[in-house]
């Protein structure tokens, strides 16, 4: 299954030309989506990580995802494992590169528990696919 998918990335990734316009709806960001329903509100609740809502009210943008994709590795529990994964195959399908992304992109000074920053996460992943980017 994993290798299957991976298989599945590269070939796409090999039908991409380098400044593709319009990247593909990312099968990857929807798998997100149930990961993040999934997640044990209950339990995660007093988890509190830094607060990306400047970074979604700038358009859930590529940094975005970065951004959640380092705090939640920085995190590191099972379940956040899983949702680092899809990020890195869906950075990889879109040649988004992190580090650049990230320059100059300010840390909030404010925290927020963890089911608000996956409810913003899946969010952003709806409008991305509503707006067809
Ligand atoms: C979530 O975790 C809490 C606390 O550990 C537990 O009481 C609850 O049953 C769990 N809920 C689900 C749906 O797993
Ligand atoms: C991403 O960008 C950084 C900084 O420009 C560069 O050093 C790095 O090699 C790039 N990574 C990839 C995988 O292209």
């Amino acid at each position: 299954m994993e290798m299957m998918m991976m298989m599945l990335v590269l070939v796409s990734a090999a039908l991409m030309s380098p400044c593709a316009a319009n990247p593909v709806r990312s099968l990857n960001l929807d798998h997100i989506i149930d990961l993040a329903d999934q997640y044990n509100k209950t339990m995660y609740e007093k988890f509190y990580v830094e607060d990306v809502t400047h970074l979604v009210k700038s358009g859930c943008r590529n940094k975005f995802f970065c951004r959640v994709h380092d705090i939640l590795k920085k995190h590191d529990r099972t379940e956040d494992k899983k949702i680092v994964r899809n990020l890195d195959v869906f950075f990889k399908e879109g040649n988004v590169n992190c580090t650049e992304e990230l320059i100059n992109v300010p840390h909030a000074t404010t925290e927020k528990p963890i089911p608000f920053l996956l409810e913003n996460l899946a969010n952003c992943i709806r409008r991305r696919n509503f707006m067809g980017i």
